[in-house]
């Protein structure tokens, strides 16, 4: 039997235009999100569902998230002197049981081809690739990995794929599934259509951030033409596994797992307020001062 999947990769390496100019120099997956770092939360997340081996794939100016992930021991050391027992603890995360890995995308040539960056360093094993821009459910709560690694290894699928239900107008935003008979909270996977109009849509469930791939993927993105922009797209890469016959499998979120994602601003700024408002300290009063604006 093969090994458990414990290594998830983790694409940082995006330029983030629709976020300019707050990512001019900073990365977006760095962007605080209530108290967290977007990416924080992600590696929470995915060390909650038992990955024990991150590779970043991470590209110019991001080298703020290798340092948020270093152990900073100069202060560590003021903090206890200083008996800041408060603040020490929000360094916990710093001592998590993780292996940290760190490659290039030396050019940003789409989301397929940071995934295909990082085949040297994964080989033949199976493995998790979780947006580093995207966070599932309000603080991370959310165990959607797990529940994917168990299906892919359950019905020996070669890609598992996340997915969200979204109102009918907006599927013209996502990539879109097109399942293989009844959908419940898993279902075969049989296309994915990108960006489809309101008419020709073949379902509600958006492509959420997080997938499972045999090696398999791999070989499919070599073979993957680039699209717009020169960039090739993982989308790309699964349609034509499973147009060869691969078996595929969406996973739907929970209600109480929806998806922020942290790409434009509209959801920027509607994660913030709603992760500020389930804020232990802060929330209460945030929500009478929202209550007052409006
Ligand atoms: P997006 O599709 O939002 O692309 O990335 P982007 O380039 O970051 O953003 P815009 O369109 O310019 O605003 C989804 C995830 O994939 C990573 C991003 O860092 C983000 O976490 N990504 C995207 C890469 O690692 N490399 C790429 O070439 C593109």
């Amino acid at each position: 039997m093969a090994d458990p999947i414990d290594l998830a990769v983790v694409p940082v390496a995006g330029h983030g235009t629709r976020l300019l100019p707050a990512t001019k120099s900073q990365p977006k997956e760095m962007l605080p999100v209530g108290r967290k770092p977007v990416v924080q939360y992600v590696v929470e997340e995915l060390a909650q569902s038992g990955i024990q081996r991150l590779l970043f794939v991470t590209g110019a100016s991001k080298t703020s998230i290798e340092n948020h992930f270093d152990i900073d021991e100069g202060l560590v050391t003021y903090l206890r002197e200083s008996g800041r027992e408060d603040e020490l603890q929000q360094l916990s995360f710093e001592r998590r049981r993780m292996e940290y890995f760190y490659t290039r995308q030396r050019r940003q040539l789409g989301l397929g081809h940071a995934v295909l960056c990082a085949k040297p360093l994964v080989g033949r094993q199976s493995f998790v690739v979780a947006l580093g821009d995207s966070i599932i459910g309000i603080n991370a709560k959310s165990d959607i990995v797990q529940r994917m690694v168990e299906q892919f290894e359950k019905s020996k699928a070669d890609i598992v794929v996340a997915f969200e239900e979204v109102p009918r107008e907006e599927v013209v935003r996502y990539g879109i599934a097109r399942p293989k008979g009844e959908t419940g909270s898993s279902f075969e996977l049989a296309d994915l259509i990108e960006k489809p109009s309101v008419e020709e849509a073949p379902s509600q469930l958006a492509v959420a951030a997080r997938y499972v791939f045999s090696p398999a993927i791999f070989d499919a993105l070599e073979r993957t033409e680039p699209g717009k922009g020169g960039e090739i797209q993982l989308t790309d890469a699964i349609r034509i596994l499973l147009k060869e016959g691969a078996k595929g499998i969406g996973m739907c979120l929970g209600p109480e797992e929806p998806r922020f994602d942290i790409g434009n601003y509209e959801s920027y700024f509607k994660s913030f307020v709603e992760f500020a408002l389930a804020d232990p300290d802060y929330g209460d009063a945030l929500r009478e001062h929202i209550r007052k604006l409006i």
